[in-house]
């Protein structure tokens, strides 16, 4: 489904990731850990296409991503995206018309009964069914989490990009969103990018996990190199005892 070729990225004199190359099949849940600054967010936004590589390919069904956001792909930020002046039900009745109609994206009449109908829906899937009548800062955090991502699916997206979405949520509502995008990574046939400071979440969540590091660095000029995929591993049921490798290498590695 996506095919990364020799993938630069860099901003200015910084060079942020080099050298990619990586294969992703439909279906897979990709759990993307490493230092912070190291390029996780910017590998996400090229996948998302509101960034485009420096050198290289990124191709999504063996042809380019375009430059730009497509229903193809829904993103989860860590912050909440949502519109604070709408309700849970505007808010995913919004998101349902910028998928189908971009930044204007007003429905009226029958397409926005549709619309209706499909967030309800989809905010039964979330699990926010009673919430619907709500504006966002009645919600907790974790509510709030499950309203952005009832937003990212409303374009119906193959695939779901999730940068850090559940950093700053308790443990025990951590969990109860863990299941939830397992259920929904199930029930939608989504392929999944998620970025997680949390290596056991990543372990746990993903069929395969990718650790992001620089191959080399230079003290002298730290802009000079990017950061690589070091470890691609199957995970899931995982050995536990690759866990302490990883974490052995990633204390090592890390520079900052
Ligand atoms: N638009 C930009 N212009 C210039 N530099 C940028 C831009 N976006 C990111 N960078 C730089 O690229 C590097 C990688 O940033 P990125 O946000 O991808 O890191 P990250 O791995 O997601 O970090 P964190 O775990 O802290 O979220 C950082 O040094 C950052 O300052
Ligand atoms: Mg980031």
């Amino acid at each position: 489904m996506i095919d990364v070729k020799n993938l630069w990225k860099n901003y200015g004199n910084k060079v942020v990731l080099e050298g990619i190359n990586v294969s992703v099949k439909e279906g897979e849940f990709i759990t993307l850990v490493g230092a912070s600054g190291c390029g996780k967010s910017t590998f996400l936004k090229l996948l998302l296409g509101t960034e485009t590589a420096s050198k290289g390919s990124l191709l999504l069904d063996g042809k380019p991503i375009k430059g730009e956001p497509d229903s193809d792909r829904g993103i989860v930020f860590q912050q909440y995206s949502v519109f604070p002046h709408m309700t849970v039900l505007e808010n995913v009745i919004a998101a349902k018309g910028f998928a189908e109609k971009g930044i204007t994206g007003l429905l009226w009449g029958r397409k926005r009964k549709e619309a209706k109908a499909a967030a309800e829906r989809m905010l039964d899937k979330v699990g926010l069914s009673s919430s619907s009548h709500l504006y966002p800062h009645h919600l907790s955090g974790g509510m709030r989490q499950r309203l952005a991502i009832a937003q990212a699916l409303m374009g119906k997206p193959r695939i779901l990009l999730l940068d850090e979405p559940f950093g700053a949520l308790d443990p025990g509502i951590r969990k109860d969103m863990h299941a939830l995008v397992l259920d929904l990574w199930r029930s939608e046939k989504l392929t999944v990018f998620m970025v997680t400071h949390d290596l056991h979440e990543g372990f746990y969540l993903g069929t395969r996990l990718w650790v992001f590091d620089k191959l080399r660095h230079d003290p002298q000029a730290p802009d000079a190199f990017g950061a690589g995929i070091t470890f691609d591993l199957p995970v899931g049921q995982t050995d536990p005892k690759h866990l302490e490798t990883i974490e052995e290498n990633m204390k090592e590695f890390s520079h900052d």
